[in-house]
Parts: C-alpha cells; sequence; structure tokens
C-alpha cells in the first residue's frame, strides 16, 4: 500500500473515497462539516434521520454525494469528543482503513488524520495512521494453498493535514511510519513462520539476506565458534535439538566509526517445547513464537536502515530450539557460562535465560553505550501484565524512563518492574553459582534478576515481550511489538546525536 501526505478541502479531492468522521452524538468534523457545505446539507439530513450516531467502530458509506468531486464518502464514528484519544483514534483509523478494503475503492482520501488527539501533534496522528493502516491490511497466508485474495485491494491512501505549514514534518511522520511498519511486517512474517520452517539456520539465513540487502555486515557463530567462546550456557540449551545453533551478530553503521552502539538482544528460540522439563500440551504451537525478540531486534535493524539514523547499532540473536532428547540438559546439571559464572539448571523450560545470558557476556566487547534485550522470557510476565504492557526492567532509571516513553510515543507502552536486590537471594543454589530457576512466585521478575548478573558492565533493560509479542484466539498471530517501542528510543536518541 502507498501512501501520500496532502492538504486541501474535502469537497476538491478527485478521489475513490473521502473519509471524514462525526463525533457522538451526531457530530460532524470539521472536514465533514466542509463535505457538508458543498453538498448542501446532504450529510446533516442523512445524520438527522439516525443513520449515523458517530459511535466508535461505526460506519457509513455514501455513494454520489452532490457538490463532491469524490465517487464516495466514508462517515467514520469517532465517538465521544470528549473521550477521543490515541485508542479512539487507532480504532477509526482502522474501522476505516478496513471498509475502504472492502469496497472496490483503490484509493482514499483521509480526513480523520486532521482531529485534534489528546496530547499528539499532526505528525503523530500521521505515523500513527500509516502504521495501524499497515497492520489492517497484513495477512499471512504463505501457506494456504487457496488464499481468500480481497478482489479489489486498497491501493493509496492520502492523509490530510489542516495546513501547509505540517506538511513537512508529516512528511517525515510518514517516512518514519512507512519504516516503522516495515520493521514490524518484516518481523511478523519471520515470527508466524512454523518451527519446522523457522530454524536457527533459517533465522541466520533470513538475517544474512535482509543484512546483503541494506548493506548491514552480518556474522553468524556455529557450534564450534560458540563452543570456543565457552558459551555452555546457550550450548545446554540446543543439545536435545538436531537443529544446531546459531549466535546472529549484525552491525549496522550510521553513527561515527568511533561511536558506541546501542546493541540489542533478541530471544531467538525457534520452539520451545520446554525440554526435559516438558510443556504441557495445550497451546504448546504457540511456543514457536518463543523468537519473536529475535524477529523483533532484526525488524528494528531493518527499519534504521531504511531510516538511514545517523547512529551505530548492534543486534545479537542468540538462537536454538529447545527439545527433549537423549542428549538433552537434564534437571540438576550444572554449567559454565561464558561469564565463568556456573549454573545449576533446575528447569530446563527456563532456558530464555540461559541463551540470553551467553550473549549478554558477548555484548560487553563491541564496548555498548546501552544493551536491551528482548525476550518472550516468562508467563510470570503475562499473569502480571497481561496482553497490553510490555514488562521493563533496568539497571539505569535515566533508560528506563527513555524506553518508557518510547513506548508511550509509539503506541507500544511497557511498564516498569522492580529490580532490587531482595529478590535475588531466591535465585541461591547450594552446587553453583546460582540456579536458573527462582521459584514459584515473581518468576518475571527473578528472570530479570538472573540475567542482570550477566549485565553489570554496562546501562542495560529487559524487556519481557511474553505477553505483547502476539496475540491468540481468532485473530492469532505476532504483533510486532516491540517493534515501535525500539524505533521511537532509536529516533529520540538520534535526534539528540545530530
Ligand atoms: N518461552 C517461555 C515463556 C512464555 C510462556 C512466554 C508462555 C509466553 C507464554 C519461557 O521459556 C518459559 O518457559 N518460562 C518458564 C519459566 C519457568 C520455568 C521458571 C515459565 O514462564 O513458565
Ligand atoms: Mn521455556
Ligand atoms: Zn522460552
Amino acid at each position: 500500500m502507498e501512501f501520500s501526505i496532502k492538504s486541501g478541502s474535502p469537497e476538491k479531492q478527485r478521489s475513490a473515497c473521502v473519509v471524514v468522521g462525526v463525533f457522538e452524538p451526531r457530530k460532524l468534523t470539521l472536514a465533514a462539516e466542509l463535505l457538508d457545505n458543498a453538498a448542501r446539507n446532504h450529510l446533516s439530513d442523512i445524520i438527522r434521520r439516525g443513520d449515523m450516531e458517530g459511535k466508535t467502530g461505526s460506519t457509513l458509506l455514501l455513494h454520489n454525494v452532490p457538490g463532491t468531486l469524490c465517487d464516495r464518502v466514508l462517515l467514520v464514528g469517532l465517538g465521544k469528543e470528549k473521550e477521543y484519544g490515541d485508542k479512539e483514534y487507532c480504532a477509526a483509523i482502522r474501522c476505516a482503513v478496513k471498509t475502504l478494503n472492502e469496497t472496490g475503492a483503490f484509493d482514499g482520501s483521509v480526513f480523520l488524520t486532521e482531529t485534534t488527539v489528546k496530547k499528539r501533534s499532526a505528525a503523530w496522528r500521521v505515523r500513527q495512521a500509516a502504521l495501524v493502516a499497515r497492520e489492517t491490511v497484513y495477512r499471512f497466508d504463505r501457506f494456504k494453498s487457496k488464499n481468500d485474495k480481497v478482489r479489489r485491494p486498497l491501493r493509496k491512501l492520502t492523509f490530510v493535514v489542516e495546513r501547509r505549514n505540517e506538511l513537512m514534518v508529516a512528511e517525515e511522520a510518514l517516512n518514519q511510519g512507512h519504516a516503522i511498519a516495515e520493521g514490524m511486517s518484516f518481523a511478523k512474517d519471520l515470527a508466524n513462520l512454523p518451527g519446522n520452517v523457522c530454524t536457527p539456520d533459517y533465522l541466520g539465513e533470513v538475517a544474512q539476506k535482509m543484512a546483503a540487502d541494506h548493506k548491514i555486515d552480518c556474522e553468524i557463530l556455529g557450534h564450534d565458534e560458540m563452543s570456543a567462546l565457552n558459551m555452555h550456557a546457550l550450548l545446554s540449551v540446543a543439545k536435545g535439538s538436531r537443529q544446531p545453533p546459531k549466535l546472529i551478530v549484525l552491525h549496522y553503521k550510521g553513527g561515527k566509526s568511533n561511536e558506541k552502539p546501542v546493541v540489542l538482544i533478541g530471544k531467538g528460540i525457534t520452539f520451545d517445547s520446554g525440554g526435559i522439563s516438558l510443556k504441557p500440551a495445550a497451546d504448546m504451537d504457540e511456543m514457536k513464537y518463543d523468537m519473536c525478540g529475535a524477529a523483533s531486534v532484526l525488524g528494528v535493524v531493518k527499519a534504521a536502515a531504511l531510516l538511514k539514523l545517523p547512529l551505530n547499532l548492534t543486534v545479537i540473536v542468540p538462537s536454538a530450539e529447545n527439545m527433549p532428547g537423549g542428549a538433552a540438559s537434564r534437571p540438576g546439571d550444572i554449567i559454565h557460562s561464558m561469564s565463568g559464572q556456573s549454573i545449576e539448571i533446575l528447569n530446563t523450560d527456563a532456558e530464555g535465560r540461559l541463551v540470553l545470558c551467553d550473549a549478554l557476556t558477548y555484548a560487553a566487547r563491541f564496548d555498548p553505550e546501552t544493551v536491551i534485550d528482548v525476550a518472550t522470557l516468562t508467563g510470570a510476565c503475562v499473569v502480571a501484565l497481561g496482553h497490553v504492557a510490555t514488562g521493563l526492567f533496568a539497571n539505569n532509571e535515566a533508560l528506563a524512563r527513555d524506553l518508557l516513553n518510547a513506548g508511550d510515543e509509539g503506541h507500544d507502552r511497557a511498564w516498569q518492574m522492580p529490580l532490587w536486590d531482595d529478590y535475588q537471594e531466591l535465585l541461591k543454589s547450594p552446587f553453583a553459582d546460582m540456579a536458573n530457576v527462582g521459584g514459584r512466585w515473581g518468576g518475571s521478575i527473578t528472570a530479570a534478576c538472573f540475567l542482570s548478573r550477566f549485565a553489570k558492565k554496562y546501562v542495560w533493560a529487559h524487556l519481557d515481550i511474553a505477553g505483547t509479542a502476539w496475540k491468540s484466539g481468532a485473530d492469532k498471530g505476532a504483533t510486532g511489538r516491540p517493534v515501535p517501542l525500539l524505533m521511537h528510543y532509536l529516533l529520540e536518541r538520534s535526534q539528540k546525536l545530530s
């Protein structure tokens, strides 16, 4: 789908469909009013008859509206004006795009981007509109032999801004929206792949190809190289699988050569059966999503490269498949991580932290400015925060604040959880430096505490995306989160640098 920006009045648009909003109850937005004036009260007459109350999620498609140059007018309900915020705005855009996609319109001029959203700028509205539009038309039908394609899909959307002097920033915002959407859709495509296709090998190939397309350096370490580096925590996870583990490393160099990189680490477990501590059968298929951290950080480099961000970015993906088998790690096994710290593996299903801890140790060699790891790490995080907020942990308050703000700006929110020392005791082991699990309570916190022991040398944050990386149920699928959060963090950083 193509996007463009324009300013102008709705009655003068030569378009297949002009989209304007109506607030509840029956209150025309500015653009709707302009149309109504040109159409000699055609719209207000219809509304008076009670066909469009303005409720969120409602639409009314009109043909042959007099006094206009467009084929159709789509009225979209925006809900009560007083309550109109982020959520309502995104819902209205989603509703408009869905309806346009189902009508015969090839293109649309969307005036919803002119409506005032609490605390948000015109640039935000345009960026978000592009993201939501792409999300609405996203399909994953690679494995369907008959794909029920939309007959005449929507090809082009024009977002209208109120004033000509907003055009420049709106263009820039649109460009950002496009890049973030590309990153998200790349992440979603990768994450939605089943475990028999998306193996650590495959993940490496995709990363390599994406890197080559964007002139990004890519290096992939195999079993022997990792063994030479003493990455026995990572390797212990792969032992039960036929699939060899990989450590994928990408360097995007958009900044000065002497500038320290931001390092992003993504958990890349291509399937998590739990290993010998086998998971129950129900919903185990969803553990193909245990590489969503990896998919999102790869999506972020892609988006950063598209925007030519003026900073250095390193991505590390520790990837393995967690399977039971004769060679698999056993509960009670003790291994030595790359850091030298020994770990008693009490539960082989707590494998994410094992692959991440060696990646965190490895990250230090790049002399990072900041390290952020992203992982579908704990079911406990889903219990705590549900499917709305990502769990955020950090050893630095300024970084935590920046990430929370970035999440707010990208409507991809995180919530900070404590990393207090009091929780560290739960990881005590009688036989090794630590156990890999901390017992029943505070599971997402003890997991983060475990990681913190490998991140002492730099400023670090951990994002637990177990509840936010994918959706279950009828519209099952990867969400592309937290690509928006991370991109807004990087955009903000780029602005500070330049
Ligand atoms: N990948 C899972 C976490 C997960 C579970 C994400 C459900 C999303 C939904 C992780 O590897 C895991 O199995 N964690 C265990 C840790 C426990 C053994 C301490 C968990 O959360 O149950
Ligand atoms: Mn697990
Ligand atoms: Zn896992």
